[in-house]
């Protein structure tokens, strides 16, 4: 009986068709958290759903949407079933670094792709998410950076700036929302082995791969262990950031490579 009076909490999680956020969902549908995935490539979302109902029982409800797209957002949220309105922690992991170049050769299109979706879409989903979690006095507010949200390295300088924003925005948020009991944390990781590096080298597969060769790098459930250890502190506690790296990894730009032997 007590059972069907707890509330399950619910998660939406922004990026959840691959990488760090595929594993968030994982861990946290293991933790019995409800579920909004949320991410452009539908049958990845619906297929994750499958496997975490399979798996763990979990509920989940998949919202195909893009994060740049305020006015697609906007009726999603606003059109949630009743279920699934009251949101009680909300990811902000959707994003990407686009090409590596120096700002003289950059191109206008990567800079737009990543601004409008590292930036506006973080802004975007906490507009539309933060208002009904100040109502209820309960929400927490996670937004993935990274370590090129403190450091810039070369050929970088654009996803740098976005994830220093996202840095900027977590401070900013979690000094309009500390008076309605919100919490706001980020994560900021250091080299993670997920499709990143694909996407960011436009599926230049071979490119991609040597991002991570001679070293270990970061796992995305290394990253959804840190989103775990967050959600479940006491009340009273507010993790403001995880800086985590792989222990190959000093800085943005220093990386031991070699450290492994026969690199993958
Ligand atoms: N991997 C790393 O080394 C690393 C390090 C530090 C920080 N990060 C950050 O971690 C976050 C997750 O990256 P990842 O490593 O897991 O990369 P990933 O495997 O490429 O996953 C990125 C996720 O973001 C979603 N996404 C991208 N653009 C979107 C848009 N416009 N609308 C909705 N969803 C969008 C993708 O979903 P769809 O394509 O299906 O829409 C995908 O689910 C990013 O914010 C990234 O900047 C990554």
């Amino acid at each position: 009986m007590i059972e069907s009076t707890i509330r399950k909490p619910l998660a939406l999680i922004t990026g959840a068709t691959a990488g760090i956020g595929q594993a968030t969902a994982i861990r946290l549908a293991g933790e019995g958290y409800r579920l909004l995935l949320a991410g452009r490539r539908a049958e990845r979302l619906k297929l994750l759903a499958s496997d975490l109902k399979t798996h763990y029982g979990a509920e989940c409800y998949c919202v195909e949407v893009d994060v740049r797209n305020l006015k697609q957002l906007t009726e999603t949220i606003n059109n949630l079933p009743p279920d699934w309105k009251e949101i009680d922690v909300l990811i902000n992991n959707a994003g990407l670094a686009a090409g590596l170049d120096p700002v003289q050769f950059g191109s206008f299109d990567d800079w737009n792709q990543m601004i409008d979706t590292n930036i506006k879409g973080t802004l975007f989903l906490t507009r539309l998410v933060a208002p009904g979690m100040i109502d209820r006095k309960r929400g927490h507010i996670i937004n993935i950076s990274s370590i090129a949200g403190k450091e810039v390295y070369a050929n970088g300088s654009v996803y740098c700036a976005t994830k220093h924003a996202v840095e900027a925005l977590t401070l900013g948020m979690r000094i309009d929302f500390v008076p309605y009991g919100i919490k706001v944390s980020s994560v900021s990781p250091g080299a993670v082995e997920t499709e990143f590096s694909m996407v960011r080298f436009k599926g230049d597969g071979e490119r991609a791969k040597k991002v991570y060769e001679g070293f270990d790098p970061l796992q995305a459930e290394d990253i959804a262990d840190a989103i775990s250890y967050i959600l479940s502190r006491p009340s009273h506690v507010n993790i403001q950031d995880i800086l985590i790296m792989p222990a190959a990894q000093a800085s943005s730009t220093v990386l031991f490579k070699n450290s492994v032997e026969g690199s993958k």
